[in-house]
């Protein structure tokens, strides 16, 4: 096929395509957008209905019947073209659906969907002969062959995994060597090691939650298994899951079993390694909240590390007995999850040598009945003083809703209000009202030892997280979990 016209130059289910590529942004699992990030990476249903309208010619291509009419002509070749968009993109159907509005409002409202396709992610088992028939009608249109297509700039690699998918000789080509090994992971391998398993890496079998997901997908294997004190538990309950012979070596698994036990090597070195710059902190709080027990309500607490760069709460819970654990209503320190981490550049105040963030707001939530303001309060910190983020404010009277919103206790916030005279004066041209109220006066014991010529806000290098990164793991490991607060705004 050369010149012929496609049917992209004249139809495309563009609604369908539209409403399946915005379907295919929320899947979390299993698409090739989690393997790695890539910037500007498309829609999987984009790219197969895009190359499936380019590759397909357009039904005015063929000869017109014999007998029939040019009017009648014309009027086939578009029922054609309706026809294939159909059989590409299936049709929009709407569906009531319930929607919760910015303003907390329910709203019912028809929501649109696609039925049949062949675009929609998760329908691919389902979609199989209708796949097929489209790899064998576009070989058809290149004389019986598969064809070629060339994407030069992959990327990710949507596009060529969509021409592999409908069965064409695809070449990738991207000038970025991360592009190209995502490349790599994402058409070659599953392809030339699909099939093939190797013995798992030793250092996955000491994990336990990873071998039992691994046990759990092969009930079948065998393989040398380290008993932990909680598998020997299980074992008791779930006998047949453990039940089976110590071979001394280690149980073979697929390349997909292989990616997730590396995935998770380089996961632990990484958490390791920037833990102390991701601070958890924990909350006093009961476990069971039924019947609240009355407790004094506590300032937040950091969570130490352990040495794997994992929080350890038991650490913090260890001031309570066997006991007072065991009664679920007791408060206890409860480590909450963070839902973002704001870095900023600091500068160190002249007048009290506390580094301030620099920050445009700090507003992190600004709607009509959600505020959330940022507050912060100096920590010490040897020879240093620093301002760190510690809780956030809403308006008084509103919902607390998770811990973006925890209220700020009165005083909590009478911290924020510095003494007369001791404000920390952010450089100049950087002032902002917000940040001179937000900030409580350094204490006299934490100022540091260096002598007080003020050095200009220029030389004190802004510390940004990529400089905290190249220091060593060493002198990371040295501070205490206060100077690791101290960087987290
Ligand atoms: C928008 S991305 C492609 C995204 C891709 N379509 C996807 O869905 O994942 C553009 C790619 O072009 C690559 N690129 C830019 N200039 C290039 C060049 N001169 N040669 C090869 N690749 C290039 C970039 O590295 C980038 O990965």
């Amino acid at each position: 096929m050369t010149d012929t016209p496609r049917l992209i130059e004249h139809a495309f289910p563009l609604k369908q395509t539209s409403l399946d590529s915005v379907h295919e942004k929320n899947v979390r699992h299993g698409h090739i957008s989690t393997l790695h990030i890539w910037p500007a990476r498309r829609p999987l249903a984009a790219c197969r209905a895009a190359l499936i309208a380019t590759l397909l010619p357009d039904p005015s291509a063929q000869p017109k019947p014999e007998g029939m009419s040019d009017e009648n002509w014309q009027q086939e070749i578009i029922r054609r073209r309706q026809e294939l968009c159909e059989k590409i993109g299936g049709k929009v159907v709407k569906k009531p659906e319930k929607k919760k509005m910015p303003n907390g409002q329910v709203v019912e409202r028809d929501k649109e969907s696609t039925e049949g396709g062949i675009l929609h992610w998760g329908r691919e088992t389902e979609n199989a002969k209708e796949l097929e028939w489209f790899r064998q009608e576009i070989r058809k249109a290149y004389g019986g062959w598969a064809p070629r297509v060339l994407d030069p700039f992959a990327g990710g690699g949507a596009i060529p995994l969509e021409a592999m998918r409908l069965g064409c000789e695809t070449t990738a080509v991207d000038i970025n060597p991360v592009a190209w090994f995502i490349l790599k992971c994402t058409l070659e391998y599953p392809q030339k090691l699909a099939g093939k398993s190797w013995p798992l890496p030793g250092f996955i079998l000491e994990n336990d939650q990873f071998m039992e997901a691994f046990y759990k997908a092969h009930p079948q294997l065998v393989g040398r298994t380290k008993k932990t004190k909680k598998q020997l538990e299980k074992e008791a309950q779930a006998p047949n899951m453990f039940d089976r012979p110590d071979t001394g070596h280690a149980p073979k698994a697929d390349l997909a079993w292989q990616v997730r036990a590396w995935g998770q090597w380089v996961l632990d070195r990484a958490r390791r390694e920037l833990a102390g710059f991701y601070p958890v902190y924990a909350d006093l709080e009961p476990v069971d909240k039924r019947v609240p027990k009355p407790f004094e309500p506590q300032p937040m607490r950091l969570v130490p590390l352990r040495e794997n760069g994992t929080p350890d709460t038991e650490a913090l819970n260890a001031e309570f007995g066997k006991e007072y654990l065991a009664d679920l209503r007791n408060p206890r320190w409860v480590a909450k999850p963070t839902v973002a981490y704001l870095w900023a550049r600091t500068v160190q105040c002249k007048n009290c040598r506390a580094s301030l963030p620099l920050l445009k707001t700090r507003w992190l939530c600004k709607k009509d009945k959600k505020r959330v303001l940022l507050t912060m309060k100096v920590v010490e910190q040897v020879g240093q003083a620093v301002g760190q983020a510690v809780g956030q404010a809403s308006l008084p009277g509103h919902d607390r809703e998770g811990q973006a919103q925890r209220p700020v206790p009165p005083e909590e916030d009478k911290e924020f209000t510095p003494p007369k005279g001791k404000e920390p004066t952010p450089p100049k041209g950087k002032e902002s009202p917000l940040s001179q109220k937000a900030m409580s006066p350094l204490p006299q014991k934490a100022r540091s030892p260096l002598p007080q010529k003020a050095k200009s806000p220029l030389s004190q290098k802004a510390r940004s997280p990529l400089s905290q990164k190249a220091r060593s793991p060493l002198s990371q490991k040295a501070r205490s979990p206060l100077s690791q607060k101290a960087r987290t705004f």
